[in-house]
């Protein structure tokens, strides 16, 4: 069992979306007891809310359902329960390498990573943009997911 954590700022945007897809590529692998999948912010501003709307529908336009996703705060106990802890962009993965209690066992990398090519890329913000932001946010999240589950699976 791989116990997986995706970060981003506000936890309404990237991370859940990063949630959702693989979530979904997970289950249509028939892989669904092999994962724990889990997303979390840095920043506490919608804790307990729902995904950004345009987050939402463009997930559901790409036939993925994420209403059932709620924002909360990364924890400190996330740094030893969780395997991998993936940042979208470096503000997250600064502010994670500053949070991670002494004696954290997670491996904190950055998403894009995984993605070969495309290391050392950020997922951008894409909360004051237009559409194209969760466009890219999701064709990002795609590709780096299926990457991330080829070097994670069982
Ligand atoms: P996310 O996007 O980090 O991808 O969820 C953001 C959501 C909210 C804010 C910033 C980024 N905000 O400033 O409220």
């Amino acid at each position: 069992m791989k116990r997986i954590l995706f970060v981003c700022l506000g936890n309404i945007c990237r991370s859940p979306t990063a949630h959702g897809v693989f979530r979904q590529l997970v289950t249509r692998e028939g892989l669904v007891e092999h994962f724990e999948i889990e997303s979390a912010g840095t920043g506490d501003w919608h804790i307990g809310k729902a995904p950004d709307t345009r987050a939402l529908a463009k997930a559901r336009e790409r036939g993925i359902d994420i209403s059932d996703l709620r924002a909360r705060p990364v924890l400190e106990e996330d740094f030893f329960y969780y395997h991998h802890i993936f940042a979208m962009d470096y503000n997250n993965l600064s502010d994670l390498l500053d949070m991670a209690p002494p004696g954290g066992t997670a491996e904190i990398s950055l998403f894009l990573d995984w993605l070969p090519g495309s290391e050392g890329e950020p997922v951008p913000d894409p909360y004051y943009g237009g559409e194209q932001g969760f466009d890219n946010v999701f064709d990002w999240v795609e590709e780096a997911s299926l990457e991330i589950l080829k070097q994670l699976r069982p």
